[in-house]
């Protein structure tokens, strides 16, 4: 294994479009190539440079995304029944995590920001609140920064947590590259996290599916760590993946400093030209205010387009239009985001396609809706996932207990996760988000209808 014998067996098509070299490294565990998941040799190696150059105890390279770190994380320190206290705005692989465990969530609600209408982060205030009410939970799970580069105040939140005796954890799948450069946002790892998980694929220039697991305190059992992601992850790591981990932690230690400096003046030069043009607004470090926005990551560019009258997601189909492909556009906003592989040329075109853009007479620019409470957790999301579902259009579905996870996307924020209550909140920001162009993950579409999966009863 693999099949192709080092590239020579893959179809022509194939062999046209990647280079024979690069086939080669499709290799598996042969002699002296070491096993991902009992690593003792050359890969230990390249976790332990990859420590050293983060500053942690361990390193472990994952091969299956942020997901799966995510999912050890909490499967190494939360048992069946025990608590972990999650923000409202975790991604979907916090949710898998806890049905993997078996574990109870609390969730805590993130804050809004009017200006933008963006989901932002926890306060330091709303956590101790929910943990004061829950002193029995294990670990605590933030998610920080957001999509939008948005970094809330770690220090204060991981100190709570601390004081509490639970672990913190926290996904800062968009943080890879923060040690890189003073001038971005702190990473959890300096505030002190237990364990941080970083989606290398996401800012570094990386594969898709690499990402970083970090343990970065003592109070961590490294063992259970492994013996989680030998559980998940699969049996046949790609090499390549490992090599692009490996040779892009060498980049970023030899050149860090000056590539991210470059992309950061990059994106300095988008702000200042976007800036001078009518009727955009262009998110800058004046968004942090001490609370939920304690610090601002300058590669992100985030550009309001209310003024133009056009939705973020009709302006996204513009830009398609016009040869331009974003990170992500949402009732209001596109985001973009600058890489070590942009250029001021990028820029000067992105500003000739926004000059393009004919202003709207009419707005339609609305305000998303109120970002829906967590339902009271009926079941615990494992029990939900064992018991037996029914599909119901969801406007018949108000009072049920989900069976599924539902996501609209933009934010991608889970808003229905198995055991939940379906209140008529939820079901209205799922719908409106729908009715406005969004994508609903984990619901079945069907002639303009909704329909979620909810437990069956009895
Ligand atoms: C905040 C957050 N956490 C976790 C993930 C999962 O990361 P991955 O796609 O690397 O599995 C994502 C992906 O978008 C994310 O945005």
């Amino acid at each position: 294994m693999p099949g192709h014998s080092r590239g020579r067996g893959v179809p022509r098509i194939i062999k046209r479009i990647f280079r024979q070299d690069f086939l080669k490294f499709d290799l598996t565990e042969v002699s002296g190539l070491d096993y991902l998941h009992y690593a003792k040799g050359v890969i230990k190696e390249a976790e332990d440079l990859a420590a050293d150059l983060y500053d942690v105890n361990r390193t472990f390279f994952l091969v299956n995304g942020t997901t799966a770190g995510v999912h050890a994380m909490i499967l190494a320190t939360c048992k069946e029944g025990e608590k972990i206290i999650v923000g409202r705005n975790s991604h979907r692989s916090v949710i898998g995590g806890i049905i993997a465990s078996g574990a109870n969530p609390v969730f805590v609600h993130p804050e809004f920001n009017e200006e933008y209408g963006i989901i932002t982060n926890l306060t330091p205030e709303a956590l101790e609140n929910t943990i004061k009410q829950h002193r029995d939970a294990k670990a605590v799970l933030i998610t920080t920064p957001n999509y939008y580069g948005f970094q809330g105040n770690l220090k204060e939140m991981i100190d709570i947590v601390h004081r509490y005796g639970m672990y913190a954890l926290v996904d800062e799948a968009h943080g890879a590259h923060f040690p890189f450069n003073s001038k971005f946002p702190k990473s959890a790892i300096e505030y002190g996290a237990d364990m941080v998980v970083q989606s290398a694929h996401k800012t570094l220039p990386t594969l898709t599916q690499t990402s970083l697991l970090h343990i970065v305190s003592d109070r961590i059992n490294s063992d259970m760590v492994e013996q989680s992601l030998a559980v998940i992850e699969t049996s046949s790591p790609s090499y390549i993946f490992m090599i692009f981990l490996d040779l892009v932690r060498r980049e970023m230690a030899l050149h860090g400093e000056e590539l991210w400096d470059r992309a950061i003046d990059v994106a300095n030069y988008a702000r200042e030209r976007i800036s001078t043009l009518s009727h955009y607004k262009v998110v800058d470090e004046n968004v942090v205010n001490g609370n939920d926005i304690f610090a601002f990551d300058p590669i992100k560019l985030t550009i309001n387009v209310k003024e133009i009258g056009m939705s973020g997601f009709e302006f996204e189909s513009f830009l398609n239009r016009n040869r331009i492909e974003i990170e992500l556009s949402d009732l209001q906003n596109i985001l973009l985001f600058i890489t070590i592989g942009n250029e001021k040329r990028d820029i000067d075109y992105l500003v000739k396609v926004l000059k393009m853009a004919n202003k709207k007479e009419v707005s339609k620019i609305e305000r998303m809706p109120d970002f829906p409470v967590a339902g009271k957790q009926v079941f615990s999301p494992n029990d939900a996932f064992n018991m037996d579902y029914e599909v119901r259009d969801i406007m018949d579905s108000k009072g049920k207990v989900s069976w599924g996870i539902v996501a609209p996307y933009p934010p991608g924020i889970p808003i229905l996760a198995p055991g939940m209550e379906i209140t008529n909140e939820a079901v209205d920001f799922i719908m409106t988000m729908y009715r406005r162009g969004g994508m609903i993950q984990g619901a079945i579409e069907d002639s303009g209808k909704i329909y979620v999966r909810v437990i069956r009863e009895a």
